[in-house]
């Protein structure tokens, strides 16, 4: 009982935190086309709203190269820079066109380690207005299981009203 309230006290908050980011991401980004402005925006105010991020930023697809993401704006430790479609979790995200929520990388097949802390994460496509594909968003935690459908309703909604 009371482990149910309790979580459901916390899956509460996490919610609200999402929807009051969501609103103050707006408001900052009020006017502003840039697209390299609009993700770097996004990533420093969520990597600053949540405990639980300890990687935060953008794959941008590049458009000089076959199916490939190359690294964007991002807040954490040195990430990788090149990720082909259908490699590692970001891969998995930009080849299927869905978010990928994983509880252990270390169980997700060809995940790419660049820093060994991280223990799970969450991708999410990012479509622009016309329904292409403009990068993905990932977010890595070093705590297993960090993310759930609260962060996954959170971040699509946040990059739909941001870049869709
Ligand atoms: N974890 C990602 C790689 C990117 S970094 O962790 C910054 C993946 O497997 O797609």
């Amino acid at each position: 009982m009371a482990e149910a309230f309790n979580d459901k006290v916390l899956t509460g908050d996490k919610a609200a935190r999402y929807a009051e980011v969501a609103d103050e991401i707006a408001s900052v980004l009020d006017g502003e086309t840039n697209l390299t402005a609009r993700m770097a925006t996004v990533a420093s105010m969520l990597a600053s709203s949540f405990d639980h991020y300890f990687w935060t930023g953008f794959y941008v697809v590049d458009p000089l190269k076959e199916r490939e993401l190359v690294v964007g704006p991002y807040q954490g430790t040195l990430g990788c820079l090149r990720i082909a479609y259908g490699r590692g979790v970001c891969g998995a995200a930009a080849a299927t066109g869905q978010t990928q929520l994983v509880e252990d990388v270390h169980a997700f097949p060809g995940h790419i380690a660049c820093d060994g802390r991280s223990q799970s994460e969450i991708v999410v496509p990012v479509f622009d207005a016309a329904g292409e594909l403009l990068a993905v968003f990932d977010v890595d935690s070093d705590k297993p299981a960090a993310f759930d459908t609260v962060d996954q309703a959170g971040i699509e909604r946040i990059l739909q009203a941001t870049f869709g």
